[in-house]
């Protein structure tokens, strides 16, 4: 195998394209419902939901505006501290706006209870999440989810928009990498 292959580098593969895409087939059927009749906003958060943005959004039938935001959090590592810097805010105006954060994943909860208190202090009509993923042993917040895709375990994982240092975002499922990797 080549160097540039990442099969190589993959442990356990965790979800499959077909199982993520039957999956949001049924958060956007959900998603429908939920908003029918209503004006949405998605909100994409840059880099890792691009993916799950891509396909939820395409699955809908509901008219729906995008825009996207860029946060760093603060913390040692890997690991999130619930401080967040906006590095590229929304170009949209929320006043009124039925607002739909959508998430690659979900670890701590830090990040997104901050991007959930800043969206709402902008006057929005409502403020609801969908992420792809949930790691539920993980939580340190109690942030309240609407659309979740898979709860998954307590590892790290890429693919499907998640990266390693930038990589394995492009991988359409969603593994676990080889320890090798790592070291
Ligand atoms: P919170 O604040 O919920 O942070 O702890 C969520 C953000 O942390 C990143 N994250 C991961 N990225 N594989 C990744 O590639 C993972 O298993 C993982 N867990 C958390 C991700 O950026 C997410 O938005
Ligand atoms: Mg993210």
């Amino acid at each position: 195998m080549d160097q540039t292959d990442v099969a190589g580098d993959i442990a356990d593969i965790l979800l499959t394209e077909e199982q993520i895409g039957a999956k949001l087939d049924e958060l956007a059927a959900q998603i429908d419902r939920d908003y029918e009749g209503k004006d949405l906003l998605l909100v994409g958060v840059l880099k890792g939901a691009v993916m799950v943005m891509a396909d939820l959004s395409r699955r809908l039938h509901t008219k729906a505006e995008m825009d996207w935001m860029a946060v760093s959090s603060y913390g040692s590592g890997t690991k999130s501290s619930g401080v967040v810097r906006i590095l590229k805010d929304l170009d949209t105006d929320l006043t009124g706006r039925n607002v739909l954060i959508v998430e690659d994943i979900i670890d701590s909860g830090l990040t997104l209870s901050w991007l959930v208190a800043n969206l709402r202090s902008r006057g929005p009509a409502s403020v609801e999440i969908a992420a792809a993923l949930r790691k539920p042993e993980a939580a340190k917040v109690d942030v309240e989810v609407k659309y979740v895709g898979f709860e998954i375990p307590n590892e790290f994982v890429v693919g499907y928009g998640l990266d390693y240092a930038e990589r394995y975002r492009n991988l359409p499922f969603v593994a676990t990498l080889a320890p090798h990797v790592y070291s």
